[in-house]
């Protein structure tokens, strides 16, 4: 049964757009080992799937022929005989229709015409740290920002996440959002009640620095977390002598409806890591993703906050639905939005982070847009 939405993104006035421009989860890579997946995302049916030259793409799910799911057959023979993907192109489980990666109708496999009208719409998507993102654009233009990278996914010493898959939420994506600004919330929700704080906005980016004592790991914990757009969120985290980054993803399925990935990279005491390191990583993984749970549980459970009712001492919820309404305006008006929210912003009562605290996130080693 398909989950209902308990308010829409009109509902929080955040632009014309219904979903929003950005880079987004919508798979972890391993899942296209077996074939072709079907996933549903910003309302549509897709067909995802890996091309034999090892390219990732990403189609509209219908068949132009007369509508067969592009991705949702095991048992028809091109498919089950493991002939579906030719190339980078794929055949319709049906009568074998062949499209390209670009969404091109190539060939009829019974007829010498090749109609235009056959094609079907392809989407920009990337491969980073394990997942497959894909670029949404209302207005249908190339990606004006970079996905983020972790430089250290790629390093020796790491051990790579495997996601934890969330599933779907009825709530919309700007609730999670919220969490970015939200420093009331850290001592209640997670026993973790900060003592520096600042959100700090740059174009497509939300920072939040913050830090406190973590109850749970009877530790002082300094965060350093980036949304890059409004889809992927990165966080480094010191605690003791463990930094680490966890990684939270939210994508719409519908509107409305959000579905959530997590997952932890954290630092090998060998190189390559041994089991041991392995199980550390899973364990720190699980760990943070309990802290992560009671956010959830909240959300699952919470009407919507079509408005925050803010009070003065409040985190800056203002400020962050507005950086989030650029996602929803036409790229023009998303400029405006940038250029009049960009900088940092301090929270009444909260001292700001150390210059330390402040560069902690944006050393070389640390945190990249993704360049390739
Ligand atoms: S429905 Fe796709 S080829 Fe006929
Ligand atoms: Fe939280």
């Amino acid at each position: 049964m398909k989950i209902e939405a308990k308010a829409i993104g009109a509902d929080y006035g955040l632009g014309p757009h219904t979903y929003p421009r950005g880079w987004f989860v919508i798979a972890e890579s391993k899942e296209l080992d077996n074939g072709p997946i079907g996933v549903e995302f910003f309302g549509k049916e897709m067909a995802l799937y890996r091309g034999q030259s090892g390219r990732v793409v990403l189609l509209d799910a219908y068949c132009k022929h007369m509508g067969t799911h592009l991705a949702k057959s095991t048992s028809a023979h091109v498919v089950s005989s493991g002939n579906q993907i030719v190339g980078d192109s794929i055949l319709c489980p049906y009568h074998a229709w062949k499209y390209g990666p670009d969404g091109k109708l190539e060939d009829i496999p019974f007829d010498d015409v090749c109609p235009k009208s056959g094609s079907i719409d392809a989407y920009v998507v990337k491969e980073i740290m394990g997942c497959v993102v894909m670029w949404h654009d209302p207005e249908g233009g190339e990606p004006d920002f970079p996905p983020p990278y972790l430089p250290a996914w790629d390093a020796d010493n790491t051990v790579p996440w495997e996601l934890d898959h969330l599933g779907e939420i009825p709530l919309h994506n700007l609730e999670i959002l919220d969490n970015i600004c939200d420093v009331r919330h850290l001592g209640p929700t997670h026993g973790a009640p900060c003592e520096y704080f600042e959100n700090e906005f740059k174009n497509e980016m939300v920072i939040q620095r913050q830090g406190g004592f973590l109850d749970l790991y009877q530790s002082h914990l300094d965060t350093v977390t980036w949304y890059t757009g409004p889809g992927i969120l990165l966080s480094k985290q010191t605690f003791g002598e463990v930094v680490m980054f966890e990684f939270i993803a939210g994508t719409p399925v519908r509107d409305g409806v959000t579905k959530a990935w997590h997952g932890a990279l954290c630092y090998s005491a060998n190189v390559p890591p041994s089991e041991e390191d392995v199980q550390n990583a899973r364990n720190l993984q699980a760990g943070v993703l309990e802290a992560f749970a009671t956010d959830f549980q909240v959300w699952q459970h919470k009407k919507p906050a079509l408005k925050v009712m803010q009070t003065p001492k409040d985190g800056n919820f203002r400020a962050v639905r507005k950086w989030a309404s650029q996602f929803y305006m036409p790229r023009d008006e998303a400029k405006v939005i940038q250029d009049e929210l960009n900088g940092v912003l301090p929270v009444v009562d909260f001292p700001q982070p150390s210059m330390e605290a402040r560069n902690a996130g944006f050393e070389d080693d640390c945190f990249k847009p993704f360049e390739s």
